[in-house]
């Protein structure tokens, strides 16, 4: 057995990485030194076993066009299995170079312009651009926080779906960034609620492999026949293993006619799996399960880390449960700052770059997303600082 050092800081800051360039920092948050716990991808080295296939790939000097190899679909389909007890076929997965590409292509290819796509505010902020820049409305069904937790509002949803005008649905599963891994009952309603009114689920599960016990991720399409058939399951081992920059994802399309659908537009602009691509993903699926293993031990207990410093030193900001991703979402509305005071403290007195909660959209304001996949010094610097910036 190998065992993973999480504790090891790398220095990321000369490998063209946007979470700690330079420039953007200064742009974006007002310093280059700014400590950057933002955009989600990790500051852990990848499992040893895609490092080697990258290099024997690289060795071998010749990089020409790659294709979606039965290996590279087979990886895919193996991971469904072992992690998730979904069985599907290599003929349901198309590829896209990440998944923001493939929701675009999905709004193209399934909405006219006027159209209504379903989100569930406060969420991962491309989704509302990805709805308007396609000329398509956005269908807000806000979440409702009470008590500490996150819930869907089931009423509000059947109205909204209801509209003829409404076409898709983005759920996000689990949902970034309030952490929720959403159970099978809750699911359930999604998806009757969905096919009674005739709305495309597009169940997006970049996160699903970061789940902290005891809850369990439900592949969206495996919950009936009727939910396969009426959904797109989008998938990638980039959130996982740390592979954002290679551009890999896997599309599960189980119903024929709407795979065809969305393939014709694919095809039309010939995307296929880079050679990295695909040699990273065959690695991470095949050979990637005990680091990943050794990872959830160690994101939860950074997440035990933040639990403890709130309550012992900032009690006033709240830690929503985090079941699942490694981003924190910290309620900040106890202190009673506007967002732009808070974007300063965050940004000016405590140096230090996170997310804040209203760009994820209504409901998110006075809220900031902490991405806590780093070493443990890295996390309590982040922390020190805003308590340190609070106290200022
Ligand atoms: C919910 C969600 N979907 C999609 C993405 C981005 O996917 P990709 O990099 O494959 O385009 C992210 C990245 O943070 C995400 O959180």
């Amino acid at each position: 057995m190998t065992t993973y050092n999480f504790d090891e800081i790398i220095d990321r800051r000369e490998t063209d990485s946007i979470k700690w360039s330079k420039k953007y920092l200064e742009e974006n948050f007002g310093d280059e030194d700014s400590l950057p716990m933002w955009i989600a991808d990790m500051d852990f080295k990848v499992p040893q076993p895609i490092i080697d296939a990258i290099i024997k790939r690289a060795q071998h000097g010749i990089f020409g066009y790659g294709h979606k190899s039965d290996a590279f679909l087979e990886a895919a389909v193996h991971w469904q299995q072992k992690r998730n007890g979904w069985s599907i076929q290599k003929e349901w997965i198309l590829f896209t170079p990440g998944i923001i590409p493939a929701l675009n292509f999905i709004v193209e290819t399934f909405c006219r312009p006027g159209d209504k796509v379903i989100l569930q505010s406060p969420v991962y902020y491309p989704f509302a651009k990805i709805i308007t820049n396609n000329g398509c409305q956005i269908a807000n069904n806000p979440l409702v926080l009470t008590d500490g937790e996150y819930k869907m509002n089931f009423e509000e949803l059947e109205k909204i779906a209801q509209d003829s005008r409404t076409k898709l649905m983005f759920l996000c599963s689990p949902h970034n960034p309030v952490g929720r891994v959403w159970s099978y009952d809750e699911l359930k309603r999604v998806g009757e609620i969905c096919l009674k009114h005739n709305v495309l689920v597009i169940s997006d599960e970049i996160h699903s492999d970061l789940i902290y016990l005891p809850h369990r991720h439900i592949p969206f399409a495996s919950i009936s026949e009727d939910f396969k058939m009426n959904s797109i399951v989008c998938t990638s081992p980039s959130k996982t293993f740390n592979l954002a920059g290679l551009h890999i994802s896997d599309i599960i399309i189980p119903n024929k006619t709407i795979r065809e659908e969305l393939n014709h537009k694919l095809a039309a602009i010939d995307i296929d799996p880079g050679v990295f691509a695909s040699v990273a993903q065959i690695a991470a699926y095949h050979d990637g399960e005990e680091w990943l293993e050794q990872l959830l031990h160690y994101l939860q207990a950074n997440l035990e880390f933040i639990e403890k410093f709130l309550r012992e030193r900032m009690p006033k900001v709240k830690l929503i449960p985090t079941e699942g991703t490694y981003l924190a979402w910290l309620d900040f509305r106890a202190l009673g700052y506007t967002d732009s005071e808070l974007q300063q403290l965050m940004q000016k007195n405590a140096k230090i770059a996170l997310d804040d909660g209203y760009i994820f959209g209504s409901g998110g304001e006075s809220f900031q997303r902490l991405n806590f996949a780093c070493p443990r010094e890295t996390l309590a610097k982040a922390l020190e600082r805003i308590e340190k910036s609070l106290n200022g």
